[in-house]
């Protein structure tokens, strides 16, 4: 297979102003674009146009040609384009192996079990459908088929256990980095592990760790994100409170490139931790903290407890200034905005 999905990557990072990909050019324009329109609108050649049009047909896009008329686009692919995923990353440990699945019962399960049989850092576990998808505090995560991201990678840091929950920061914080590259969208992290978009929730991250109190043995970072999801497809009772980046952006997003730039910023990211610490990920989450300075509500074992929300403490914890101007710090919890 031609590896056009790396150039669509790396254009889209290299060019200043940005130009469309013919891709966008199709999606921009449901009836036919002439293939002249193109080449014009890219300034390549015919040729050029007629090579990218076939690269996209092998990585699963149905493009109908008509001589005279142009190219259409008919469908796009409804399941990741996994060879696709493994070209983008192919030098990368995150992504080291991957295993992909119609559907599985929850990705995070598959890769605890395959974690505790001994499978390697930087195994990723794919699925387009979760029986049971998991979320955070007992919660399920629900996705129709083909139209999210859910993910989980295989981590064996060899850090202190009392250090592991700061990979949730790490991981959201390159998981927002990644998006917004891609989708062209702010994202902000509302604490610990929600990834947020227009004021809404877009996905999240379910980070499950086993070791001994010294060392950690394995961390499977969980990744749920709604991308392509549409409105009508969103559980009645999430409709006032979750979005998806096609919801937000008015545009399909490229799933199988998104994976592999998540992928790849989150490599980044975690071998930064391991080799300098947790500051950068505490800066990068500080930045795109959803909840600073808002009224919230967090739930505690006695009750709610409102107050402001003060950032995150060098730990990761929530800080959060009551009434009475005492700062109080939470290490877990759910929190929600205090209206
Ligand atoms: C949350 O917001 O509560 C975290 C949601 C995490 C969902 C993802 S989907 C892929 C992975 N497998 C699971 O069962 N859960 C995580």
């Amino acid at each position: 297979m031609e590896s056009s999905a790396s150039i669509v990557f790396i254009e889209s990072q290299r060019m200043s102003p940005r130009k469309k990909t013919v891709i966008e050019i199709l999606r921009d324009n449901p009836g036919f674009v002439s293939g002249q329109a193109i080449s014009d609108s890219l300034g390549i050649s015919r040729n050029a146009v007629h090579k990218h049009v076939n690269t996209l047909r092998a990585r699963g896009f149905r493009i109908l040609g008509i001589s005279r008329r142009g190219y259409r686009l008919e469908e796009e692919p409804r399941r990741l384009v996994m060879p696709v995923v493994a070209k983008l990353t192919q030098a990368a440990a995150l992504g080291s192996s991957f295993r992909y699945y119609e559907e599985i019962e929850s990705t995070n399960a598959e890769a605890r079990r395959l974690a505790a049989d001994g499978a390697p850092e930087g195994t990723v576990i794919v699925a387009e459908s979760q029986l049971k998808g998991r979320g955070r505090l007992g919660r399920t995560w629900t996705s129709p088929p083909g139209k999210g991201l859910l993910f989980s990678v295989i981590l064996r840091p060899g850090i202190a256990m009392t250090d592991a929950h700061l990979l949730t920061l790490t991981a959201g914080d390159a998981v927002a980095e990644a998006i917004e590259a891609q989708a062209k969208i702010p994202v902000h992290l509302k604490w610990p592990n929600d990834l947020i978009v227009d004021n809404k929730k877009a996905g999240g991250i379910l980070l499950e760790v086993s070791g001994e109190q010294d060392r950690v043995d394995w961390v499977v970072a969980g990744i749920g994100i709604n991308v392509n999801v549409e409105f009508a497809e969103l559980p009645v009772a999430l409709r006032k409170t979750a979005i998806s980046l096609k919801m937000a952006t008015d545009k399909t997003v490229d799933r199988s490139v998104l994976l592999a730039r998540i992928l790849l910023t989150l490599e980044k990211a975690y071998f930064d931790c391991l080799s300098n610490g947790f500051e950068r990920s505490l800066r990068g989450f500080r930045e795109r903290d959803y909840l600073l300075h808002r009224s919230v509500s967090v739930q505690t074992r006695e009750g709610p407890v409102v107050g402001e929300a003060a950032g995150i403490d060098d730990r990761g914890a929530l800080l959060v200034e009551l009434p009475d101007r005492h700062v109080r710090r939470f290490h877990s919890g759910d929190v929600t905005l205090h209206q």
